[in-house]
C-alpha cells in the first residue's frame, strides 16, 4: 500500500530527497517517491550556499531538477529553507572591508536572495521554513535566541524581516518556523512565545515545523504528544518536517546489521508516534520524513559515521517493519 493514501485524509506524507536520488524519473529511488509521497522536500539544494553561493550569482540547477520532478508527478514541494545559521556562506555576514556586515547590507542581501529564490518558484512551493533552527538549543543556554550570525547583528528583528520579505515574494505560500527538539519544555515554551509574539505584531508566521529527529528511545511518545498540543492554542499550522528515528541512544554505539529486537522496537514506536499523529491531525498538516531509505539518511554521517537505520524502507528500498506497522498497526 502506499503510505500517502494510508494517511490521506489526516495529513501528507512526505520525504526528503537529495537530487541524485529523483535524477532519472524511471529509477527505482524515483518510483519509490511518486508511490508513496505526496510532500516533497530538497534535502540540501535550496540552502542558501547551494542557491547562492557568491554574491548575486544563483545556481538553480539541482533545485529545479527536484522542484519539476515535484511537479511532474503532482507532488507538493515544500521549501527548505531560507534564514539558516549553518549553510550559509560566510560572504553573507561580513561586508567589503571583512568586518561584520550592517543590519542594512545584511537586510539587503536577505532580501534579494528571497526575493529571488521564493520568487522563482512562486505557485510552486506551497510552504518554506523561512527561518530554521533560531531558538538556542537547550543544551547550552536554556530559552533565548540562537547567538547565530544573524542575531549579532540584527537582533530578534532578523526573523520578521525574512518573513515580511518572504510573505511579498509569495503571497500564498505557508510560512514557517522550523526547530529541532521542540518537545524540550523550555525550547518549546520559548518557540510558543516567540510566534505569539510576532503574530501579535502581525507578522505572516503560518506554522511550525517541527523537526522530530529522534532516538529510539527518547523522546517519550508522550513528550510528542505534547510538544504538538503546546501549540494548539497558537491557531497556526504544525508540521512534522524531518521525521527519523536513530537506532542508537548515544554517539559511540554501532552496529554492524541491524539487529531484530531493535527492528521490531521501532516499529512498535512509529506505530504509537503516528498514533499521536493521527490524534493530531486538525494539528498536523504534513508528516515528512527526511529521508526515505536507510542508505541515503544524513544519519550515516552524522553524528558520526556509522551505519543508521532510522526510515521505513531499507538500504535495498525494501519495506521495514517500521512500514509495516504504519499501513497496517492491528
Ligand atoms: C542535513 C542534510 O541532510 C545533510 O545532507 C547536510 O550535510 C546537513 O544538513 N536539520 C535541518 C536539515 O534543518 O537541513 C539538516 O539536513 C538536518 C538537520
Amino acid at each position: 500500500p502506499s503510505l500517502k493514501d494510508v494517511f490521506a485524509g489526516q495529513f501528507k506524507l512526505g520525504t526528503a530527497v537529495l537530487v541524485n536520488e529523483i535524477q532519472n524519473p524511471n529509477s527505482p529511488d524515483a518510483e519509490l517517491v511518486r508511490k508513496h509521497f505526496n510532500s516533497l522536500t530538497a534535502g540540501n539544494e535550496l540552502k542558501w550556499d547551494a542557491t547562492e553561493p557568491a554574491e548575486g550569482q544563483f545556481n538553480f540547477t539541482a533545485a529545479d531538477k527536484i522542484v519539476n520532478f515535484a511537479m511532474d508527478n503532482g507532488i507538493a514541494m515544500r521549501g527548505h529553507t531560507l534564514v539558516w545559521h549553518s549553510q550559509t556562506p560566510k560572504w553573507v555576514f561580513y561586508d567589503r572591508g571583512g568586518n561584520l556586515a550592517s543590519k542594512e547590507l545584511l537586510y539587503a542581501r536577505m532580501k534579494k536572495h528571497i526575493d529571488t529564490v521564493v520568487g522563482r518558484y512562486k505557485g510552486k512551493i506551497y510552504a518554506w521554513d523561512v527561518v530554521n533552527e533560531v531558538i538556542e538549543p537547550g543544551d547550552q543556554k536554556p530559552g533565548g535566541l540562537r547567538n547565530s550570525l544573524w542575531y549579532q547583528i540584527a537582533g530578534e528583528e532578523f526573523i520578521e524581516k525574512a518573513f515580511l520579505f518572504a510573505h511579498e515574494a509569495d503571497p500564498d505560500a505557508k510560512l514557517f518556523i522550523n526547530d529541532y527538539n521542540t518537545n524540550d519544555p523550555v525550547k518549546r515554551q520559548f518557540l510558543h512565545d516567540l510566534i505569539k509574539r510576532l503574530k501579535a505584531k502581525g507578522i505572516p508566521v503560518d506554522g511550525v515545523g517541527h523537526q522530530t529527529h529522534i532516538g529510539i528511545e527518547y523522546p517519550r511518545v508522550q513528550e510528542l504528544d505534547d510538544m504538538i498540543q503546546a501549540f494548539r492554542d497558537l491557531d497556526i499550522d504544525q508540521q512534522v518536517t524531518e521525521l527519523d528515528m536513530s537506532i542508537y541512544t548515544n554517539d559511540t554505539d554501532a552496529y554492524e546489521t541491524f539487529p531484530t529486537e531493535l527492528q521490531i522496537k521501532q516499529a512498535n514506536r512509529y506505530r504509537e508516534i503516528f498514533d499521536v499523529f493521527r490524534k493530531h491531525s486538525d494539528q498536523l498538516s504534513a508528516v515528512i520524513f527526511w529521508g526515505k531509505d536507510d542508505l541515503n539518511t544524513w544519519l550515516r554521517t552524522f553524528p558520526v559515521v556509522r551505519n543508521n537505520w532510522p526510515l521505513l524502507f531499507d538500504e535495498r528500498l525494501q519495506a521495514k517493519y517500521a512500514y509495516w506497522a504504519l499501513v497496517d498497526p492491528a
